[in-house]
């Protein structure tokens, strides 16, 4: 039993370790296509940023299967010349049976999201999940309480996590540790004020572990900076590059280059290059916020 993953991926367990101790934050960004995940490896490259890649279950599904996936992050990891170390994540896995999956196919780190279930259930199968993990050099997320809002199909209430719950699932020898402490999935309703930081210091006081910011899109950046410090080392990020692909590629059709034929403006390439700068440029900016940016071989 060993790794399975390309020789270029590494798990995320070193990278958000080093975050931790170094009161950073690393990226993680959901990819949905190619030009997703060309964007954020070409700009984790250029400026030297450990990074993790992430599909949700709906993602890897709309993009055809883990399969096509790896296949498509390992290439570009060896055609681009790659080096920053980068983690292959599965997001809000549902199932054991899909974070196995993925990691036959060859991503390197998983999220067991059990969310969903009572909580009995939930750190039984983060202990099943560790034995076949730690056979394959996999760092693994869990999640207590719940985040609002919904995410590709993943509704949650937003409960706070519990921090006698942290400490046990801290014990189970996860990675990194994700947890309702107010924050939502997708943009932030007005009625939205703050994150709990009274929960945050509590769970991290339990488990001392690394933990994770889902919900990151939108977070009042001197909130990001106070959760980094109280043990915020992973924070995931969808929507806001999903806002910047939209409205990069609506300045592009609004300007109706889209219908200059002359210069085949209708030609893929040309319709989704705006938003694809848009995407490496959000993604400087947020690594930057989260201060993981030039952090790779430090
Ligand atoms: O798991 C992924 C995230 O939590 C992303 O949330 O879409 O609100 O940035 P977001
Ligand atoms: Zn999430």
């Amino acid at each position: 039993m060993s790794r399975i993953y390309h020789k270029r991926l590494v798990n995320a367990t070193e990278m958000v370790n080093a975050a931790h101790k170094g009161k950073y934050a690393i990226g993680h960004f959901n990819i949905n296509n190619l030009e997703w995940t060309k964007a954020i490896l070409e700009a984790a490259q250029e400026t030297n940023t450990p990074t993790i890649i992430a599909t949700s279950e709906g993602a890897l599904k709309y993009m055809g299967g883990a399969k096509v996936v790896v296949g498509m992050v390992n290439g570009l990891l060896d055609e681009l010349n790659i080096t920053v170390p980068v983690a292959l994540h599965l997001d809000h896995g549902q199932s054991i049976e899909m974070a196995k999956k993925c990691i036959e196919a060859g991503y390197s780190s998983v999220m067991f999201d059990g969310s969903h279930l009572p909580y009995e259930e939930n750190i039984a199968k983060v202990k099943e999940l560790m034995v076949f993990a730690k056979n394959h050099e996999i760092s693994v997320e869990a999640e207590i309480g719940s985040i609002g809002g919904e995410e590709d199909g993943v509704v949650g209430e937003g409960e706070l996590g519990d921090p006698k719950q942290a400490a046990e699932m801290g014990a189970t020898g996860i990675s990194m540790l994700a947890a309702g402490i107010g924050n939502i999935h997708g943009k932030y309703p007005e009625w939205w004020k703050s994150l709990s930081f009274e929960t945050l210091q509590a769970l991290q006081d339990a488990c001392k572990l690394p933990m994770v910011l889902h919900g990151g899109s939108g977070i009042p950046q001197d909130q990001v900076k106070k959760a980094i410090t109280l043990g915020i080392s992973k924070i995931n990020v969808n929507t806001e590059l999903q806002l910047a692909f939209r409205d990069a590629t609506r300045k592009y059709v609004e300007d109706k280059k889209d219908l200059d034929d002359d210069a085949k403006g209708f030609d893929p390439r040309k319709l989704l290059a705006p938003g694809y700068k848009a995407l490496k440029a959000t993604f400087v900016e947020l690594t930057t916020l989260f201060g993981c940016a030039n952090k790779a071989g430090k």
